[in-house]
């Protein structure tokens, strides 16, 4: 992989240069968010409290729920407006205690920023806080979250392991989507693939591979080591990295650690972006952790993948997203 900063502009105004660039059929764009934390505290019972919801309940009314805040998502719908991304990838974390009203309002927001067909979504561990009743709760996003050819459509869909990994093509991009998200012990937020959900991981990726597709794999917990704490890991990561050295893939998209992440990882296609979003509704934090989005326009030519990449920060003080920084990358084909 060649990576190099084009520019690291000043602040500058909402219309984007990728944005106003022609699209062509040969360019995807893409847009990259995550954990929106979409919470309704209103909605919590008594009797919900007796779980590991109540650990989450008492961190988010003393010290995560006032660095969030919803409007900051009436902000990125005006913004998509002005970028017109293809296709949309929310990598988890769209609620905050796993309650069904919570799931319900994730569902109404995404309905604001896309059709089932423009937006991919996958789950993070906020959102298998505890266990739940599925037709209250995932069942709300299934079509956001289904492969364009369900596997096994015969079968009634209850569970999340009868979606993942997914597997949108739109134009040369295949979306992949693998779950990490289970319910732990009230201390941890670790992820975990699964040795069954790694199995079907590498035939698409290797289906997908001979089909000369750019693949991109959206997971909620970062694939690499040593950039989360212990207790917020993907526990079978090691696995996951020595299935992709030997299957590749073209780009890593990943939530969870609620800051910028920017690293590689070593595949069969090379060394290649493992790209980490902060949280979408993140207000006042350090500049790192506050909400941004990215804009992936994905093309080929000469003999090469070409990404182009724009970021895109909320301005606390102006009240809307601009541009922060662009970057380019290209990888053979
Ligand atoms: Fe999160």
């Amino acid at each position: 992989m060649i990576s190099k900063n084009i520019e690291n502009p000043p602040n500058s105004g909402s219309q984007s240069s990728l944005a106003d660039s022609p699209s062509s059929t040969s360019t995807l764009t893409l847009a990259h968010l995550s954990d929106p934390h979409i919470s309704c505290m209103h909605a919590i019972t008594t009797r919900d409290l007796f779980s590991k919801r109540l650990f989450g309940y008492l961190r988010w009314k003393l010290f995560r729920g006032s660095g969030h805040s919803d409007r900051v998502l009436s902000v990125l719908h005006a913004d998509l407006a002005s970028t017109k991304p293809d296709h949309i990838a929310v990598t988890g974390d769209l609620t905050h205690l796993s309650l069904a009203a919570e799931f319900e309002k994730a569902r109404q927001w995404l309905q604001t920023i896309g059709c089932p067909s423009k937006v991919t979504v996958i789950p993070g561990n906020h959102d298998a806080y505890v266990p739940t009743d599925w037709h209250k709760t995932m069942a709300h996003w299934t079509e956001y979250m289904l492969s364009d050819i369900p596997q096994d459509s015969e079968r009634p869909i209850n569970n999340i392991d009868r979606i993942f990994p997914c597997l949108r093509i739109r134009g040369h991009v295949a979306i992949i989507g693998v779950c990490t998200a289970q319910p732990t012990a009230p201390h941890l937020a670790v992820g975990s693939i699964g040795v069954s959900q790694l199995g079907r991981l590498e035939k698409i990726l290797s289906q997908t591979a001979q089909q000369k597709y750019f693949r991109i794999l959206l997971i909620h917990h970062p694939p690499v080591s040593d950039i989360v704490s212990w207790r917020k890991r993907l526990t079978d990561a090691p696995a996951l990295q020595s299935l992709l050295a030997d299957a590749g893939v073209e780009l890593i998209l990943h939530g969870h650690t609620h800051f910028v992440h920017q690293g590689c990882l070593k595949t069969l296609s090379g060394s290649v972006p493992v790209m980490g979003a902060p949280s979408i509704t993140a207000l006042d934090r350090p500049a790192d952790r506050r909400a941004r989005y990215y804009i992936y326009r994905i093309s080929s030519g000469d003999g090469n993948w070409n990404v182009r990449l724009q970021v895109r920060v909320y301005s606390p003080s102006e009240n809307r997203f601009i541009r922060e920084s662009e970057q380019q990358f290209s990888n053979k084909l």
